[in-house]
């Protein structure tokens, strides 16, 4: 498996929570390093435009909305198949179908509130690591 990157969003029911260090850490213990990171407060526009394929969804004004109701943690995760590994150890969207030790299993409020975000492929993560991340921010 090759060593690859993926953009990870601790969210703000996270941040609120104080969790920030203890998802960091149950990151690094599934294999991934922190290549990049920074706090940020989303605006709508951000929002919006990241979450733009979900536009058409009923969730979407909420989702909106939650990602811009307080700060975030933008990461770039660098590993071994990093998407595949980081969606493994995030867990499924909601939290009530995710494997027991998975981020959203132990830390998540609900499927809205779900305490991170993670690219689900190579394409996409490129894509998504380019919307917060100029190269010269992100030292491997
Ligand atoms: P994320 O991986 O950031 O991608 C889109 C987000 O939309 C997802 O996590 C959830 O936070 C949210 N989401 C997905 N499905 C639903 C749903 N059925 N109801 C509310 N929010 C959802």
């Amino acid at each position: 498996m090759a060593i690859t990157r993926t953009l990870s969003i601790i969210k703000p029911d996270a941040t609120r929570r104080n969790l920030t260090g203890q998802v960091t850490k149950m990151l690094e213990d599934a294999g991934l390093r922190v290549v990049a990171s920074k706090r940020i407060r989303m605006t709508r526009e951000q929002a919006e435009g990241f979450y733009a394929v979900h536009r058409e969804r009923p969730f979407f004004h909420d989702l909106v909305a939650f990602m811009t109701s307080g700060p975030v943690v933008v990461q770039v995760l660098e590993g071994e198949d990093a998407v595949a590994t980081n969606r493994r150890v995030m867990g499924a969207t909601n939290p009530a179908e995710a494997a027991p030790g998975t981020i959203r299993r132990e830390l998540a409020e609900s499927i809205e509130a779900n305490t991170v975000h993670g690219s689900d492929s190579d394409a996409n993560a490129a894509i998504e690591i380019a919307f917060f991340f100029r190269p010269e921010e992100i030292v491997g």
